[in-house]
């Protein structure tokens, strides 16, 4: 997936996510300030209302005219802005924010930050905020060795040490030639990792392996044997665990879906190949979800060349091998994360999770009905434990995804603190 397809995919998911959030978004001086006018609408878009303030430097780069039109509020660019009637932005800003983002950071602006200054209104507000309840992000964007100078190294520590969230920057071609570290990251990165921001961090210090997707069973080098899975629930499993503060791998089968932000993501093709990459990573794991549709069966010998109509050939049988079952396996395993099954059914679903659960030894089985979801972006779960049963009405992948990662961090043991 390209990244306009990406964005466009992702800001399907994040209308609402953002409801009734405040957020300052700063701007100051580089070209990336040609991506704030895309990230307010993309908060807008999630449900944001933002307030844009400006340096002088970032009104080189872009107008108060655009970002006006785009936050739909006046921007406030001086700290002697006499609409405020108390003259005071500085302070007002942030008594109703909940986060300030500065999007795109200089290099200078990062400066001021780590030593407290507080000669424009951005700096100010920024230094009059409420530390405790409007948080303060920050997403960098300058040239490579402005990066790497042992300077910014210094103020950037300085202000993750004080609080500030930083927000890449990513690697890549640079406004100024040259590519290396120091591309602010993209409108569509910034607004996910905001809403990751807000998340509960119910999995803070958990480690969490999610298998998503179809598996395809070769045939011979141009046919195969799938199952019907978008692998749309799974990613979104494994985008709410991440912005549920966990470390997530994601073994993914074949499919088009762009990696959430701070996923690891092995791909796979078989099913034995994901059994292969599962069972060795599954103990250094504390919860294990599997919502793989993984292929019962394989064709036992796949052909090595293409098979042929014309060679006159009869229709051909294929003999098929089971494949092993992952979920069952991880489950045996002595030190077993906390396991998690899926069961996509075309009928009776409470009666076949139920079996599913004890018939895979694992403590929660989600169910759900198989052709009403696949391929969708909204789904129903019905939650098997071994107290009972819970539905989980129809709603957004990610929703319930988001609902299910915390029912899930709710079921774990409390770590053990060594
Ligand atoms: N699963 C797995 N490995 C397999 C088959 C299934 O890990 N070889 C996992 C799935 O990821 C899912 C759960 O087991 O979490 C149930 O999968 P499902 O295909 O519904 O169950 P099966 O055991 O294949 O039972 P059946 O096809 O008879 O319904």
């Amino acid at each position: 997936m390209n990244d306009s397809a990406a964005a466009t995919a992702a800001s399907c998911d994040a209308a609402g996510d953002l409801a009734g959030r405040h957020v300052v978004l700063g701007l100051t001086g580089g070209i990336a300030c040609y991506k704030a006018a895309e990230l307010t609408r993309e908060l807008a878009k999630a449900g944001a209302t933002v307030q844009v303030v400006m340096t002088e430097a970032a009104e080189q780069f872009i107008t108060a005219v655009t970002m006006q039109a785009l936050s739909n509020r006046p921007v406030l660019t001086s700290q002697w802005d006499a609409r405020e009637p108390n003259n005071m932005a500085h302070i007002n800003l942030t008594r109703v924010a909940d986060a300030v983002l500065v999007a795109p950071a200089s290099a200078d602006f990062i400066a001021k930050l780590a030593q407290g200054r507080a000669d424009e209104l951005l700096s100010l507000a920024c230094l009059a905020r409420p530390i405790e309840r409007c948080a303060l992000l920050v997403a960098p964007a300058m040239n490579r060795e402005m990066w790497a100078h042992p300077a910014t190294r210094r103020n950037v520590a300085q202000i993750a040490a004080d609080g500030a969230v930083v927000l890449g920057p990513a690697a890549g071609d640079q406004a100024c030639g040259e590519v290396g570290d120091g591309r602010m990251l993209e409108a569509h990165e910034l607004r996910d990792e905001l809403i990751a921001f807000f998340q509960p961090n119910v999995l803070a210090g958990r480690r969490v392996l999610v298998t998503a997707g179809p598996t395809y069973e070769p045939i011979d080098p141009v046919r195969g044997i799938t199952n019907l899975s978008s692998g749309k629930m799974g990613f979104a499993i494994a985008r709410a665990a991440a912005e549920a503060g966990a470390e997530v791998t994601l073994v993914a089968g074949p499919v088009a879906l762009a990696t959430p932000r701070g996923v690891r993501r092995v791909d796979v093709h078989t099913a034995r190949q994901m059994h292969d990459a599962v069972l060795p990573l599954a103990p250094r794991h504390d919860v294990f979800v599997a919502t793989a549709a993984v292929a019962d069966w394989r064709p036992a010998q796949a052909a090595e060349r293409k098979l042929k109509k014309a060679d006159g050939h009869a229709t051909p049988t294929i003999a098929m091998a089971e494949n092993p079952d992952i979920l069952a396996d991880v489950a045996r395993l002595p030190g077993a994360p906390y396991c998690v099954g899926f069961a996509a059914e075309s009928h009776d679903l409470a009666k076949h999770a139920r079996e599913k659960r004890e018939r895979k030894g694992v403590p929660l089985i989600v169910g759900n009905i198989g052709p009403s979801t696949f391929g969708r972006d909204d789904n129903a779960l019905l939650l098997v434990d071994a107290v009972g049963e819970r539905e989980m009405p129809r709603g957004p992948k990610l929703a319930l995804a988001r609902a299910l990662v915390r029912e899930i961090a709710q079921r774990l043991p409390v770590k053990d603190p060594r």
